[in-house]
């Protein structure tokens, strides 16, 4: 080739590679922030060792940025969202935070403008395409996405200890809540709690299962919708069932901490059942000091909450871009991560979840987790009112005054009831 034709063939080699580097995805510049506050309240079991496991791929992708974890303990929340709505009406958002798709983040913080779109960010990574379709919505308002979903978990597990089960004589796992009172009692008699409680939170958590286990999945996502009827015989029913079934919980639920002293008296023995997410499995098998260490189908078994084989209650934990990002660069890496298949495979198989990104390897997952992968994407999947889901948290917010209220005297099923028709009123779907 003579010396002409050489430069002619640069020069055009250099021209495509700039169009097609102005085509292809926007390289985004690295970021200069030196720090990156998260907020969350994964502090206890299982969870703190999560959120450490996604710290530690942030870390060694974002050397210069310092992973500041401002998380504030209280499962589902509770403490934390206090902490975080002071600290959003002053104008102090951290970079990014724990949110539940759903209502949570598009009724609550999308509504009072507290989040900033996700399109460029979606746009240039991609991440829409390896989201299940059913969870696009539930985080998007008018077609822009409001955050990162880093999992998919499930509400409606029932831990239950096998030896406890086996001693009291109850030879087959309950099904139905019929059943599982019919236990509670075999249980009362050999000595021992039938259902660990802990604090009001996981009552809350405790009346969703208990109500979609008898509504069903469609009478309880109709509860959701306009339409909406509290007043049903159903209703009535469901929370004649969820009375009976606080009665056969320890008394001094609201003295627990959290959810993980409640469900540490199933495995300690003390107790039978306990319902609660599947957070719970990070909890029970991570090895300590990050869990418990213990063996599943020996130390600890699990099956749907009563009445609701092949529905998954779902809810997903997600990070947000806030309105006026002190560090966008910071929180773009953030989410970078959240998003990331090598981030969530290192957050979810400790964290006790599954991950929101539907491309991840199963093998990396224990055989519970491996066994909700496969109910999702089987089951008929309905939202969590304790996550974040189904309700904004005006409606959730009187929901819980009204439960707190039925929890002090659990006879007055009828006024609970009028309260709850009230908030769907005020505040919810029946306005
Ligand atoms: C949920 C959250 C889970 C877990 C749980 C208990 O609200 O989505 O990730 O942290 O609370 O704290």
């Amino acid at each position: 080739m003579s010396k002409k034709n050489l430069y002619s063939l640069l020069a055009v080699l250099l021209v495509a590679a700039t169009v097609l580097s102005a085509c292809g995805p926007k390289a985004t510049p690295a970021p200069t922030s030196t720090q990156v506050e998260i907020f969350s309240w994964w502090v206890g079991g299982g969870e703190a060792a999560g959120l450490a496991a996604m710290q530690k791929v942030f870390e060694a992708k974002y050397p210069s940025i310092k992973f500041v974890n401002a998380a504030v303990a209280g499962g589902s929340g509770t403490n934390a969202r206090a902490v975080l709505a002071t600290r959003l009406s002053a104008g102090d958002p951290p970079d990014s935070w724990q949110a539940h798709a759903g209502q949570e983040i598009i009724g609550t913080y999308v509504a009072a403008h507290q989040v900033a779109p996700l399109d460029d960010f979606f746009k240039s990574t991609g991440f829409g395409n390896v989201l299940p379709k059913t969870l696009l919505p539930l985080i998007s308002q008018d077609g822009h996405p409001y955050s990162v979903p880093v999992n998919i978990h499930r509400s409606n597990v029932m831990w239950y200890n096998p030896k406890v089960l086996q001693e009291a004589g109850v030879t087959a796992v309950p099904t139905t809540w019929d059943e599982f009172f019919a236990a509670c009692e075999k249980i009362k008699a050999a000595g021992k709690t039938c259902l660990a409680l802990g604090p009001q939170w996981t009552a809350m958590h405790l009346l969703e299962n208990v109500m979609i286990g008898t509504l069903g999945a469609d009478g309880w996502s109709k509860l959701w919708q306009p339409g909406a009827d509290w007043t049903s015989a159903d209703v009535t029913k469901a929370l004649d069932n969820y009375a009976k079934a606080l009665s056969y919980t320890n008394s001094d639920h609201a003295s627990l901490t959290d959810w993980q002293p409640a469900t540490k008296l199933v495995t300690d023995g003390d107790a039978a059942f306990n319902i609660m997410g599947d957070w719970a499995d990070g909890y029970l098998e991570n090895q300590p000091p990050d869990g418990l260490g213990l063996k599943a189908h020996t130390d600890f078994d699990w099956a749907p909450t009563p009445g609701t084989k092949g529905v998954f209650v779902f809810l997903s934990d997600s990070f947000v871009l806030p309105a006026n990002a002190k560090h966008p660069d910071a929180t773009n890496a953030w989410l970078t991560v959240a998003a990331s298949k090598e981030g969530q495979e290192a957050f979810n198989p400790v964290k006790g979840s599954i991950c929101a990104r539907t491309d991840c390897d199963p093998k990396l997952f224990n055989e519970y987790l491996q066994s909700a992968m496969k109910d999702w994407s089987t089951d008929t999947v309905v939202g969590s009112l304790t996550h974040g889901v189904v309700a904004n948290d005006a409606w959730k917010a009187k929901i819980d005054t009204a439960l707190g209220l039925f929890l002090a005297d659990p006879t007055k099923v009828a006024d609970f009831q009028a309260a709850l028709a009230a908030a769907c009123k005020s505040d919810g779907a029946c306005k």
